[in-house]
């Protein structure tokens, strides 16, 4: 049993520190009851120190050295949760997925394919998902009818979803069929719940299928269904223009 005096910090902070998972990560395995402090089971706030016997999933904690980056092209019926008893997860594509601390930055929904990015880096997933940072998203997105101008302009300035929420100005929209195929590409600076799936439902439209093609400077390019891609740290660092010293989340 650890000794009273000797926790001194939460545990969110100390198992963030050591960089394989990311802060809504944490919160998600606590809250399943996935962690452990000297053999008892982790709550919300609970303290401990970098001494205390820290499991998650039954495995200690150690400090992860080695950073790993992929880039998958998920596709339809695989989701991004780590764990799952149930349903196929997109990390179980990534070879030997099972001996790395690896995650997925952000979700994709389970039929929306592309790129999304697997790592231990808790750091950049904080960076990526922190609203602030306005990370750039596209998405191609296919819809069942015309879009009128309206619609567009809606899309592009601002629509209310959810109870209270109108969506940000979207940082670019390009149509690319509106006449037969229906294609619309738009990139996104934020990233609510179904956001593309609630702004396509208020203006009574519906989406068929949504492609993620790119995150600010990453690009999935021709990489294949159910493919991934490794990048080093210092190549995704440039593509996703992250600058290390700032926005620590
Ligand atoms: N918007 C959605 O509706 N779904 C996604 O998977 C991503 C963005």
């Amino acid at each position: 049993m650890m000794k009273e005096n000797n926790k001194n910090e939460r545990i969110q902070k100390i198992i963030s520190n050591y960089g394989s998972y990311s802060r809504r990560e944490i919160e998600k395995l606590i809250k399943d009851k996935l962690v452990k402090i000297d053999g008892e089971i982790a709550k919300l706030g609970d303290k401990a120190n970098i001494n205390s016997d820290i499991r998650i999933l039954n495995k200690k904690l150690t400090l992860n050295l080695k950073q790993e980056y992929y880039v998958l092209n998920k596709p339809k019926g695989y989701i991004c949760s780590r764990v799952d008893e149930k349903n196929k997860t997109a990390i179980s594509l990534i070879n030997n997925y099972k001996n790395k601390n690896i995650f997925s930055i952000g979700r994709l929904d389970v039929n929306t394919t592309g790129l999304l990015i697997i790592t231990n880096d808790g750091y950049l997933s904080n960076y990526i998902t922190l609203p602030k940072n306005k990370i750039r998203k596209t998405y191609l997105v296919w819809y069942q009818k015309k879009l009128t101008k309206e619609n567009i302009f809606n899309l592009k300035n601002g629509i209310k979803i959810d109870e209270n929420y109108i969506t940000k100005k979207l940082a670019n929209l390009k149509v690319i069929d509106n006449e037969k195929k229906f294609v619309i590409r738009i990139t996104l600076i934020e990233g609510k719940n179904n956001q593309i799936k609630k702004m396509f439902i208020a203006l009574e439209n519906k989406v068929i299928n949504l492609k993620r093609i790119q995150i600010e400077d990453l690009k999935l390019n021709s990489l294949e269904i159910g493919k991934y891609k490794k990048y080093s740290k210092q190549e995704i660092y440039n593509f996703l223009n992250v600058r290390e010293n700032k926005n620590e989340a």
